[in-house]
């Protein structure tokens, strides 16, 4: 059977492991900046690109390489390529895509500091930003110019978990000349496979499911032909955002249980998304595994479960989630998500506090809204802690 052959939960152990001198099972550490060549003449075919090799850990790394064939396995995708973190990720795929004079239509609930990269960053380099709710197809389509370059979107939104249907997205994009950049940090390839869905880019934060363990801020770009990757890795090497070796070591670890783990979140957030919809002081939630969520056909046809993220508004709004978020014993008070622990934040005060208020509300990040990443810990134990916290509200 080839790698290619294998499924999902194969491919997470076996994906980007190549035969290595000694035998190891896992890649080793090259935890090195730099490779000697055998002979001038060498170092010049290597930076000529005639003969392939390893350079300057800038440039390319067998222990990140590994890292980055399997996540591009994963994915479905050509290659990918590794960075110091999910920003990092999201500003070089951005930067090699978009030029002085270029529009990006962006879905309005995106990672705080990717809107703020659009609005304060990219905009002082006359790149112009249509922010849209990107579960309605309509203003997607409305959205585009004649100088649109890049369609951004996350799906399922932070925090607001709304979703986009990323073929309908592509179909508009590319009548339009476009390509479509993903982030796909909270599905993660085990459950949302966007480049099989018509999509150019995929993005990740690493940090997050990926990883798994929250010891590591990482990212990566994955792209779906040699001449996108070409083009990124050369605007990568002169940004300068690449991750480290050891860094990918541990994410290389982490994708091994990969499957396991979205299994395990995606299962344990169906309970916990269930109990909190029937507790009578909470106001509403939203999970694409809910029926009650707006877009849960879309999320039906789009994942292959629902995911680790929940997003709810207490009644009493921002006092109330205020005080569970103090009450929690279990469920550590933190922003970041995706990994084994489960962890409660605010996103208007934390992670979408840089957007401002008015950009909030535009994206239905209200002041009372609490997000939810669920950990792997027995399911019971993480309701108890929400329902004991709850008592308190
Ligand atoms: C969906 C999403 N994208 C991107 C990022 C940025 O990733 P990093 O913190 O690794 O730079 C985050 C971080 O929380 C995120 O949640």
């Amino acid at each position: 059977m080839t790698k290619k052959e294998m499924g999902i939960s194969s491919k997470c152990v076996h994906a980007g492991i190549d035969n290595y001198e000694f035998g190891p099972v896992v890649p080793p550490i090259y935890q090195t900046s730099t490779f000697k060549f055998e002979s001038a003449e060498h170092g010049a075919k290597l930076f000529a690109g005639k003969e392939a090799g390893y350079i300057y850990t800038r440039m390319l790394n067998p222990t990140i390489e590994a890292m980055e064939n399997a996540v591009a396995a994963l994915e479905g995708g050509y290659k990918a390529l590794g960075c110091g973190s999910g920003m990092a990720a999201i500003n070089t795929a951005l930067t090699a895509l978009l030029s002085a004079g270029d529009h990006v239509v962006c879905s309005k609930a995106v990672y705080g500091p990717t809107s703020t990269l659009l609005n304060t960053v990219l905009n002082r380099f006359n790149i112009e930003t249509t922010f849209v709710n990107a579960s309605d197809i309509k203003q997607v389509q409305e959205a585009m110019k004649p100088n649109t370059k890049v369609v951004y979107i996350e799906t399922p939104g932070n925090p607001t978990l709304e979703i986009a249907d990323l073929e309908e997205v592509s179909k508009i994009a590319h009548k339009g000349g476009a390509k479509v950049v993903v982030d796909n940090t909270f599905m993660s390839p085990i459950l949302q496979r966007p480049i099989e869905l018509g999509v150019d880019v995929v993005v990740h934060s690493m940090t997050k499911f990926l990883n798994g363990h929250a010891d590591v801020v990482a990212g990566i770009i994955i792209v779906k032909d040699d001449e996108s990757y070409l083009s990124m890795r050369k605007v990568l090497n002169q940004l300068g955002g690449v991750i480290d070796p050891f860094n990918s070591f541990l994410v290389h670890r982490g994708l091994k249980t990969l499957a396991l783990r979205m299994e395990r979140h995606s299962e344990s957030a169906m309970k916990v998304a269930e109990f909190l919809e029937n507790h009578p002081k909470v106001d509403w939630v939203r999970f694409p595994g809910l029926k009650s969520h707006p877009q849960y056909e879309i999320g039906i046809k789009q994942h292959s479960a629902p995911g680790g993220m929940i997003s709810f508004e207490l009644k009493g709004g921002y006092e109330a989630g205020e005080k569970l978020m103090n009450s929690v014993e279990l469920c550590a008070l933190a922003v970041s998500l995706g990994g084994v622990e489960t962890l409660i934040q605010h996103p208007a005060s934390m992670t979408h506090a840089s957007m401002g208020k008015e950009a909030r509300e535009s994206a239905s990040i209200t002041d009372g809204l609490v997000r939810l990443s669920v950990g792997i810990e027995d399911v019971d134990d993480i309701i108890k802690d929400i329902e004991d916290a709850l008592k308190t509200v």
